[in-house]
Order: C-alpha cells, then structure tokens, then sequence
C-alpha cells in the first residue's frame, strides 16, 4: 500500500517524539512491503519563526493533499508569559483542526498491566480500567465568537456556543464506538449551570432513543465526572463530551495510565484525520532525549488503523510498545532511573517490528 503522510512536527519535544513515530512507521513499511511517502511541514510557534503564521497556508496544503495527518505537539513558554502577544503558536493547531473539519478526537485510555505501578493511584483502583474519551474539537468555547476584551481593555470573554448539528455528529461517534466495545456511553456536561449543556443533553438523548436504545447512556456532571475517573476509572466505557472539559478530562486520564506521555489520540471529520499525543510539548525537556515517544508511536498506530485500514500493522506496532514498556525500555517518566532516552525507546521499538 503507498501512502503520503504529513508530518508536522511543531514546538518542543515534538520534532524528536515525531523521529520516533517515523521510524516505526518505517518499520512497519519494510516489514509489510508498504511505501510512506512524508511531506514534512511547518506548525506552531516554529512556523512563526519562519513565516509569520503558525498554520501557513503552505501546510494547509500539505494536510489537504495527504493521505492522513502526523502531529507532535505545539506550544512556546516565550508566547505563554507574554499574554500580550498578538499571534500564539496554539492558534495554529486551534486554525489546523477547524480547517481540515476534525470534529471528533477519540483520546483511548488502558493502563499497561506492567505499568500498574507507574500511576500515583493504587493498583486495584486503574486495574482493569479501559475506556476513551471522545472529545468534541471543533466548537465550544475554543472557537465561540464574540470573544476577546472590551474597550477599556479591563473585561475580557469567551463565548461557549454549540449547535444540534454539532452535537449529533460528534454524538453518533461516541456511539459508534460503543456499539464496537461495551455499548455504555456517558455524557459529561454541565447541565446543572449551562444552557450548551442541556442542549448537548437534549440531543443526545433524542438521538439516543432514536437510534441507539439498544445501548446505555448515562449522565455525568463534569465536577462529578472528574471525582470518578480518579476513584472508579473502571466504572467508564466511552466517555463524549465538549471541547473544554474533553481537554481536561484526558490530561487527567493521564494519570491512570501512569504518564501522559503514553496516551495517544485521533482527530477525525468527515474527510480528513490526524494523528497526535494528547500531551504539549514539554519545552523543559526538549533536546534532552528523555521523552515519551509512545503515545507518539501509538498514534501512529492508531492511523495506521483507522486511516488506513492496517489492522495487523496497527496491532504490531501496539504489541512492540507493549513489549519495549514490559523489558524495561522506555524513558523515565515511566521506568524510573531508566538509562533508555527517545531516541533508543523508538529504536528498540521499530527493532522489534522488524523481529517479530
Ligand atoms: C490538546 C492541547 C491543545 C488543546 C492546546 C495545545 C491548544 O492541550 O490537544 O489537548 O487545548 O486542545
Ligand atoms: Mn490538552
């Protein structure tokens, strides 16, 4: 199979994370006879440096002619401490997400049996847990309009809107996904205080009875929800929820499976899809060899997957992480003291693809 792949790496640990997840796909290339074709493109506050705009039209191209989408991360502490700056590397990927119409991000979360250690929770708590949380990316407060600041500049706000139309596809989905894994779908809202949430509550509920009643729909207040996921993550299956609360959500969820460095994502919309962990980019430890690649490499995996349709492909790239984590190769936020960085990490990984 011949496959064009964008590559946009962005800020911080993103171009070394990104290395990793391009010598897997190598990899698996060699090993099953398939070509990837990269197109490498500018993102975030690297492609301000060099252009001005942190998602030039140049790689809107790229992603609009690919076969999928490959991303890092994105974000600068220079552009964070300056809350003054016109043009924020964060606009790129807000800008990248809206213009390819990536309205679903699917953020799956399964602690590692090995890893059970890892997280800060106690082992009987994550154990077992096995949910994804399907994020809706393309409204809510992230894009609501008017927002910004008055004149006097002494009052600034955002606006949180989202529409039927939103809601049900994003909606259908959370269901679609549940219908492949334990038909139990939980909407996370703010029903209690948001007049967008009892819509979102409306909606799915209609479209529930409508089409999916042979499954179960719960609802969950956000601050509710958040007390849950820490104390019975095991109590979840498909989690759809907003924009802004998804966001939160799956950083928390981070910390079920140990390290947020783990937890990958898929975006996709009608026609287009990108592949990217669910973390930043870490500007602390750019350049230092001691990020996570995995969540990175499985992104990869799961376009592999779901873009292409690779499912043995996909399984072996999981099956390597699982076993480089297993042996004790891997960086140190997850196997402390660990003397492996992200460059060998995606070496022993992309090796054991070829030996398998
Ligand atoms: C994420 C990130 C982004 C978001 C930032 C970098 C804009 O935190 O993908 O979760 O808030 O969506
Ligand atoms: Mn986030």
């Amino acid at each position: 199979m011949k496959k064009t792949i964008a590559v946009l790496p962005g800020d911080g640990i993103g171009p070394e994370i990104i290395r990793q997840a391009v010598k897997v796909l190598d990899a698996v290339a060699a090993r099953y006879s398939h070509g990837f074709i990269y197109r490498y493109a500018d993102v975030g506050a690297s492609a301000i440096d060099r252009t001005g705009d942190p998602y030039p039209a140049a790689t809107h191209e790229v992603c609009m002619t690919s076969d999928s989408v490959l991303f890092g991360a994105i974000g600068d502490p220079k552009y964070d401490n300056d809350p003054t700056a016109k043009v924020r590397p964060e606009q790129g990927l807000l800008r990248m997400r809206k213009a390819l119409g990536l309205f679903a991000n699917i953020r799956p979360v399964k602690p590692y049996p090995s890893l059970l250690s890892a997280s800060p929770l106690k082992d009987d708590i994550v154990g077992g847990a096995d949910f994804i949380v399907v994020r809706e990316l393309t409204g809510g407060m992230y894009f609501g309009e008017p927002r910004g600041r008055n004149e006097a500049g002494d009052k600034a706000f955002d606006t949180c809107v989202y529409s039927r139309a939103e809601i049900e596809r994003v909606a259908e989905v959370a269901f679609s996904y549940a219908a492949r894994r334990h038909g139990r779908v939980t909407l996370v809202d703010k029903a209690n205080v948001l007049a967008t949430s009892r819509l979102w509550r409306e909606t799915v509920k209609a479209l529930h009875e409508e089409k999916y009643s042979d499954m179960q729909l719960d609802f969950l207040f956000v601050d509710n929800a958040a007390m849950k996921m820490v104390s019975n993550p095991r109590d979840f299956d498909v989690i759809l929820t907003e924009n802004m609360f998804g966001d939160i959500l799956s950083d928390l969820a981070g910390v079920i499976n140990g390290s947020i460095g783990l937890l990958p994502s898929a975006s996709s919309g009608a026609e287009r899809s990108l592949y990217e962990p669910i973390h930043g980019s870490f500007p602390q430890a750019a350049g230092k060899d001691i990020a996570n690649p995995v969540a990175t490499i499985l992104s990869a995996a799961m376009m592999l997957e779901d873009a292409f349709g690779l499912a043995e492909e996909g399984a072996a790239v999981r099956r390597a992480c699982e076993y480089a984590i297993a042996s004790g190769v891997c960086t140190p936020d997850i196997i402390p003291g660990s003397r492996y960085g992200t460059e060998q990490t995606g070496d022993f990984i992309a090796r054991r693809i070829g030996e398998e």
